[in-house]
């Protein structure tokens, strides 16, 4: 029996929020897309709702909180009341309830926080009310540099439902366990993870001519070419069900969803792993 396909979310960080995509996004298929309270300067969900209010309710939608506007410049905070005002916030601008709503880099705050465990657990706790009083429908973690959690985490601390981590053949090994171990402290299972970032946001730095992906794939990927294999292979660098990918671009989009029929080779995949850990590993501290 062939697997389940893994999923894909379109990623609206870098896009340029036009209705084309929304409806191109559709015709293809794709049904979820991400975004963030603080993507397009702070009017992300204004604009999709400008731009496609209509289209809004044929997507799954995810968002982020965590990063606020400052006097002159960004800020990040785990703060429960702004947590809780950019959620209401979100619901006004989205005109709707977003099906989950991720903390946004959590790690940022945390660096800075007195006691960071207590500081997390708060955050999640304040994202778990506002799921139980319909704020939001689900909520998770989405980190990027996931490194400093693990250690955090206890057996009192709440659940998320989803957590998104940095994926593909860009990351490194430091940041692959630290996701795994993330993971596994928290009890999710590979259906619970999602990539992203499978390109490290740019599919035409110069890095993708200098590697061919396809050795990560049986059969050598066979037909696929070099961005259709990196973006397959990095569902399992680390292990996820989902996968958040940008492009405003549909033939891009159709290009991808055209290489979730071939298969990673797992063995290929675990050696790659050891091969880098053993770099890191004669690496000075
Ligand atoms: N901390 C966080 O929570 C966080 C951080 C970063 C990203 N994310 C999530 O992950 C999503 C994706 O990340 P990202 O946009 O930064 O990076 P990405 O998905 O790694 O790269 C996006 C770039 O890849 C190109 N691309 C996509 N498919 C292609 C193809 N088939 N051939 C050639 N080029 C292709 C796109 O160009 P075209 O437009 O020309 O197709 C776009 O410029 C974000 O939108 C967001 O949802 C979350």
């Amino acid at each position: 029996m062939r697997e389940p396909h893994p999923r894909v979310v379109l990623g609206l960080h870098r896009s340029r929020y036009e209705r084309r995509l929304l409806t191109s996004a559709l015709e293809l298929g794709i049904t979820a897309i991400d975004t963030s309270f603080n993507y397009r300067d702070f009017g992300a969900h204004r604009r999709l709702t400008e731009i496609g209010g209509d289209l809004l309710p044929r997507f799954t939608l995810s968002t982020k909180v965590g990063f606020f506007q400052g006097t002159g410049r960004v800020e990040h905070s785990l703060d429960p009341g702004r947590l809780r005002l950019a959620l209401e916030q979100s619901n006004r601008d989205l005109q709707r309830v977003p099906d989950l709503v991720f903390l946004h880099n959590p790690e940022r705050s945390l660096r800075e926080a007195p006691d960071a465990r207590d500081t997390l657990a708060q955050a999640c706790a304040t994202l778990d009310d506002a799921t139980a009083q319909g704020l939001c429908g689900s909520w998770g973690i989405s980190s990027w540099d996931p490194s400093s959690l693990p250690d955090l985490v206890d057996p009192t601390m709440l659940k998320p439902s989803v957590l998104m981590v940095r994926v593909g053949l860009l990351v490194g090994i430091r940041t692959l366990d630290s996701a795994d171990d993330l993971a596994t402290r928290w009890g999710l299972q590979a259906d619970s993870m999602w990539g992203m970032s499978p390109f490290g946001g740019d599919a035409r730095d110069p890095v993708w001519d200098m590697l061919d992906p396809r050795i990560f794939l049986r059969h050598q990927g066979s037909s696929l070419s070099r961005p259709q294999a990196a973006f397959r292979a990095a569902y399992h660098l680390p292990q996820v069900g989902t996968l958040a990918v940008g492009s405003d671009n549909p033939a891009h989009l159709r290009e991808l969803l055209d290489a979730l029929d071939s298969a990673a080779d797992e063995q290929v995949m675990l050696e790659y792993r050891d091969l880098l850990r053993d770099r890191a590993s004669r690496q000075p501290a």
